[in-house]
């Protein structure tokens, strides 16, 4: 059936190349297999050979900067035999190679002729998998965890070897098993002995595993008295752990932690900065070869400041203070996965600390796994933001690609969007996320619409009319949802339990910065938050050129108008219309396209398989339903504020 267990690997009939593996290894075999099974018969034979071996530098190939990981695939003459030739300079490299190849023939390339070059620009690139050790995922909507911990270590099952093949395909490298809420007992000798069964079968597709530390984990499985991370006793703990994780996992990736954010346990706690906690943390980890992932992303109850401030004014003074296997996890925008937010102003700020990205895969706030959002414009805009960190050009993904100060750690996380759904992400188009992230991770520079057309090539097969309009649809999807969520720089309008949802009116919760009302600012006079110096003020965290934009509603961009301004209904917006006006023509202009995919999708019945089409069409109803809601239930809570009648010929709120 076709159910989406085979994602973009949906290699058909086995073509039966023959491939050659003059020195073999778990890996290259994998490699070959993977080839066997996903490529067409080719004329030429294909030989898996390392750039180091004698008879490939023999060839003098000119491969360029391939480093650890980067592929070559050429056509060469060896051994008197004209072969298609898969290189590197690790295993792993020819891994990637061979995925790249598959890729190529099932985009329309020819392998016979086949002459492909590419190293990936960022050295870390993970999923975090928010997976809880009871089997549930925090804001998963695929299904239970894929881990099955209950019978780990002993039962690997083979879906945990589909799981690795289907991210070496796109490069990912490294997995973090559990949630950054962390529990404890993730840290204890049988999850260990779990996660290093999880290690040994990822290892030959290159994948590394991790762990999300519990920071007052010494005090609940070791017995300490405290979590103190000057305290001797707590750093010599972590050293004991880390040496214990090592001797069942040699090549462990290391922490990703979570402190003082969201009620979790941290150095604050003991009045130490999270310089010092992560420190102490990657001094564990250091002998090694160990890093330790410390995210940004911090709020406190306590704390009255603006909640999209807070992270910058932790962490930009700890600038340079951070030792070097330590990189600070910054998601992309200031508040918390939003459908759109500008980037976070740390980016361009910690010139002397390498920080990776933290992306969201899972659509938290993007209609969970139902409405269709592909995120690959929202991963671009971000990536491809200027900080003004050196100067023009300085982008986010010159941040953290490393190159504009020259850092050698570098990352990108995606929250996973994985579960034990038979699709594995809840739905044909989720799948998309996944891979485009992995794309982007390996190549921040690619188009999305480009990652789009070959995903669904691999996925739905390459009949043009299914590709040029699936492509179509995933293209303005996200601003779709944009548009009918949180329109022109409005964020966080879900309802608070669940972010499924519309609830700008939520004004109870005991948490100011959870209420919708804080994010809106809604008033008789206007509507959007003061973020410049009549405000909170966020702005000046932002370079001086940016700054100077955000600053000014007249050179803001206006889809971030609400997010830096508040501002009059009756306001004059570049159509000519009022922003009410144009908001209401944002929440339409959502739903009509929401309305225009079902329709491109029902012309595409007879092209795709009767399960896949039925679910994505049965999906696309629910979600134009719920754009609907959305428009219907924001416009009646607006109206209730401002008294403004609708524009003529506007559907009165259901
Ligand atoms: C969001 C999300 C939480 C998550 C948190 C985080 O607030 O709703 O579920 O734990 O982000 O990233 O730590």
């Amino acid at each position: 059936a076709e159910d989406g267990y085979d994602l973009w690997l949906r290699y058909g009939q086995p073509g039966g190349s023959a491939v050659s593996i003059p020195h073999t290894s778990p890996t290259l075999a994998a490699a070959a297999a993977e080839l066997r099974r996903g490529l067409p018969r080719t004329t030429r034979p294909i030989v898996l050979e390392r750039a180091t071996a004698p008879e490939v530098s023999a060839l003098g190939l000119k491969l360029g900067a391939l480093g650890d990981e980067g592929y070559a695939v050429r056509q060469v003459r060896l051994g008197g035999r004209a072969v298609t030739l898969v290189t590197g300079n690790s295993d792993v490299a020819i891994l990637y190679g061979a995925f790249a190849l598959i890729r190529h023939a099932r985009t329309g390339g020819n392998v016979d002729t086949a002459t492909l070059t590419s190293a990936p620009r960022i050295k870390l690139r993970m999923l975090d998998h928010w997976d809880n050790l009871d089997g549930s995922v925090e804001r998963g909507y695929a299904g239970q965890s894929l881990w099955d911990w209950w019978t780990l270590p002993d039962f690997r099952d083979p879906r945990y070897v589909d799981y690795a093949r289907a991210n070496a395909s796109i490069g990912i490298n490294g997995t973090v098993l559990n949630n950054v809420n962390a529990k404890p007992d993730s840290l204890t000798a049988p999850y260990i002995a779990k996660a290093a069964a999880l290690a040994d079968i990822f290892r030959p597709y290159g994948i590394k595993v991790y762990l999300s530390a519990r920071f007052s984990a010494p005090i609940e499985i070791g017995g300490l008295k405290t979590a103190d991370p000057l305290d001797p006793q707590v750093a010599a703990w972590w050293k004991a752990k880390a040496d214990e994780i090592y001797r069942a996992i040699p090549d462990f990736g290391g922490f990703l932690v979570k402190a003082n954010s969201e009620g979790q346990p941290g150095p604050r706690d003991y009045h130490r900065s999270h310089a010092d906690g992560a420190n102490m943390m990657a001094a564990a980890v250091a002998p090694h070869g160990g890093i330790v992932m410390w995210r940004a992303f911090v709020y406190a109850e306590t704390n009255a400041e603006d909640r999209a401030k807070q992270a910058y004014s932790e962490f930009k003074p700890l600038d340079g203070t951070f030792a070097n296997n330590v990189i600070l996890q910054v998601k992309n925008g200031a508040i918390d996965f939003q459908p759109r937010e500008p980037f976070h102003p740390l980016f361009g700020a910690m010139p002397k600390t390498p920080l990776m990205m933290e992306f969201q895969i899972t659509k938290e706030y993007l209609g969970f796994a139902t409405h269709l959002a592909y995120l690959a414009p929202m991963f671009k805009e971000t990536l491809d933001a200027d900080t003004y960190e050196r100067g023009p050009g300085s982008t986010v993904a010159r941040v953290i690609d490393g190159s504009i100060e020259g850092h050698k750690l570098t990352g990108i996380a995606g929250v996973a969007n994985i579960g034990r759904d038979r699709d594995w992400s809840g739905s044909t188009f989720n799948q998309a996320n996944w891979y485009a992230f992995g794309r982007l991770a390996w190549d921040p520079s690619l188009p999305s619409e480009g990652i789009a057309r070959e995903w669904a090539e691999q996925t739905l097969g390459t009949d043009p009319k299914v590709v040029d309009t699936s492509v179509a649809m995933m293209q303005g999807s996200r601003e779709a949802v944009v548009d009918y969520m949180t329109p022109l720089g409005l964020a966080h309008q879900m309802s608070t339990s669940g972010h499924y949802g519309p609830a700008p009116w939520i004004a109870d919760l005991k948490r100011p910065e959870w209420n919708p009302v804080y994010y809106n600012q809604a008033d008789a006079r206007g509507i959007g938050f003061d973020r410049t110096a009549t405000g909170s003020d966020a702005v000046a965290q932002y370079a001086p050129p940016v700054a100077k934009i955000f600053a000014d509603p007249k050179l803001t961009p206006e889809r971030d108008l609400l997010w830096f301004h508040h501002v009059a209904w009756d306001r004059k917006m570049a159509s000519g219309r009022t922003l009410w006006a144009e908001m209401i023509a944002h929440y339409d202009r959502g739903i009509d396209y929401v309305t225009g995919m079902r329709t491109r999708w029902d012309g595409l019945k007879p092209l795709v398989d009767a399960e896949r089409w039925q679910k994505t069409a049965t999906y696309l109803a629910i979600q134009q339903r719920e754009a609907r809601w959305w428009r219907d239930a924001s416009l009646a809570y607006w109206m209730s504020l401002n008294h403004l009648p609708l524009p003529a010929g506007e559907a009165a709120p259901e």
